[in-house]
């Protein structure tokens, strides 16, 4: 059924996954996530639209890149910041780390997720919180993705 394609590239094609959430105590802020599983790496996109979008327009974000430690996978993964934006880039290096050690792939994470419209205005629980989520959500897609690659 999957078409394989001898140049080296994906194969079956990687489709990009589209899909939003609500932060788990803030149900007016969504997160909006575009996530790419290739075989070899990990695209993730990430921001945010809240009931009350009049606030400021949504600035670029950071863009994170981690590499999973193969010797040891249990290691810290060592990241490396593409684009650096302050407010966005402590979220998008944890998270990148996080799913590079988990999936052991190479993870890219563009973050410009905003929890200021949050219940408690983005507090570090609520941070946790929408990181879990992500991850949760993320760690289903890679699963499902070599499960299709194992089946074919
Ligand atoms: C991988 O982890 C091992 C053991 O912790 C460490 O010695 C090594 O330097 C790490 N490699 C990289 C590339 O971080």
């Amino acid at each position: 059924m999957a078409s394989t394609i001898t140049n080296g590239t994906e194969h079956p094609p990687a489709k990009p996954i589209q899909l939003s959430f609500p932060l788990p105590r803030s149900p007016h802020t969504r997160i909006h996530m575009h996530l790419t599983v290739l075989t070899t790496s990990i695209l993730l996109f990430l921001t945010t639209t809240a009931a009350d979008t009049s606030s400021s327009g949504s600035p670029m974000g950071s863009f994170v890149y981690a590499m999973p430690n193969r010797t040891s996978p249990t290691a810290q993964p060592l990241s490396t910041a593409l684009y650096t934006q302050s407010q966005t880039l402590d979220f998008a290096t944890r998270l990148a780390k996080i799913l590079a050690r988990r999936t052991g792939k190479p993870t890219y994470v563009g973050n410009s997720i905003s929890f200021a419209g949050a219940g408690l205005g983005g507090t570090v629980e609520e941070e946790m919180e929408g990181m879990g989520k992500v991850v949760e959500v993320v760690l289903a897609e890679v699963g499902r993705a070599s499960q299709q690659e194992d089946g074919t």
